[in-house]
């Protein structure tokens, strides 16, 4: 049997990250954070492009270099096409087209949603098909039930706001630094989450929404701080409990009702936010009660990252499903 040798380039928001795969075994997975944003309170994306252009080259030199690997012995390259920030994409999408192009190996491009779900096939244990999926990241918030690695079907997503974008913005409200994800999930260990009640986005279906959440935040602030200026500072871990506690909130019960409706047993979690102890937790704690399965990749796979590119791209080989070397990125790529 051929053991592919893949290189993988992750480019879509403001992670640069190359990672090399053999034989769907995960060799190198190297991952430059751009600190250039934090100073703005979000990405800015004409530096992300800049920062992805200093930092591809020597990324992909040190994948290499864990792995062991030699250009020479790449079978094929791999890239995200998208979703995400064109200009961040055209950096990935260039290198990877002109290094497979110079190598004379074929280009394999993956979809960032796709990669997120199938980072869970890197490392035991791997659920089972058919399962269903919940990315929660910066950019995304998707229920997707998952057939096989190329068959998915997306149920559900957020008409406003992600899931991460509802942690940054609400902690950004806190004066909590950025992204205020692993701030807010730090504080919450520390508060009581019914302390304060925040309204949870009801959607038809298996749709989220939290944008009525940050506004009533903002509003619920703006009240208090007029009468007691130190109210964030003097319930700063119980308002992180509470705001964190709403999010879960909408997200598991839109899950329920999604892995009910489809007699699906297996969870997955994916993206970012799977980092947040208390979904984690509460994902947890849920599945054991309903005698289902739930399943969490290693942080180091659940952000933004290269190798979860790697076995997508790695599934795409054994399909055959190569680029043309005229592939464009495309920011709105859809999962189906
Ligand atoms: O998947 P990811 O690395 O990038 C995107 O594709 O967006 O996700 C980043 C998001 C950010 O919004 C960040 O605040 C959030 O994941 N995040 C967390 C935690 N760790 C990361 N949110 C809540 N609790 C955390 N512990
Ligand atoms: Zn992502």
């Amino acid at each position: 049997m051929h053991s592919p040798v893949i290189l993988a380039i992750e480019s879509s928001c403001d992670d640069t990250s190359a990672a090399v795969m053999a034989g769907g075994e995960i060799l190198a997975n190297v991952v430059a954070t751009q600190q250039v944003h934090e100073q703005y309170g979000g990405v800015v994306p004409e530096l992300a492009s800049r920062a992805h252009q200093q930092h591809l080259i020597p990324v992909v030199q040190e994948a290499l270099r864990r792995a062991k690997v030699d250009k020479s012995a790449l079978d094929a390259v791999a890239f995200t096409q998208g979703p995400g920030l064109l200009g961040s994409l055209l950096v990935g999408s260039m290198f990877a087209k002109t290094f497979a192009q110079a190598l004379d190996k074929p280009l394999i491009a993956v979809n960032h949603m796709r990669a997120h779900i199938l980072a869970h096939f890197i490392r035991a244990p791997r659920p089972a098909f058919p399962f269903l999926c919940l990315t929660v990241s910066g950019g995304h918030t998707q229920l997707v039930i998952v057939r096989s690695p190329m068959d998915m079907q997306v149920i559900g997503q957020t008409i406003d706001d992600a899931a991460g974008e509802a942690f940054d913005k609400t902690a950004k409200l806190l004066g909590l630094p950025y992204p205020g994800g692993p701030h807010l999930d730090k504080q919450a260990k520390l508060g009581n989450p019914t302390r304060f009640s925040f309204p949870v986005g009801a959607m038809p279906g298996y749709d989220f929404s939290f944008s009525g959440l940050k506004t009533s935040v903002l509003y619920f602030l703006r009240q208090q701080t007029a009468q007691n200026p130190d109210f964030v500072a003097e319930n700063l871990a119980d308002l992180c409990a509470s705001i964190q506690h709403t999010i879960i909130q909408t997200l598991l019960r839109q899950l329920v009702r999604a892995a009910e409706d489809n007699g699906l047993t297996q969870i997955a979690l994916a993206g970012g936010v799977a980092a947040n102890s208390g979904l984690r937790a509460a994902l947890t704690a849920l599945t054991a009660e309903k005698g289902w399965e739930v399943f969490i990749p290693d942080f180091e796979f659940c952000t933004d990252n290269a190798g979860m590119v790697a076995m997508t791209a790695h599934f795409q080989y054994e399909n055959g499903d190569f680029a043309s070397p005229l592939v464009s990125p495309d920011p709105r790529l859809k999962l189906t």
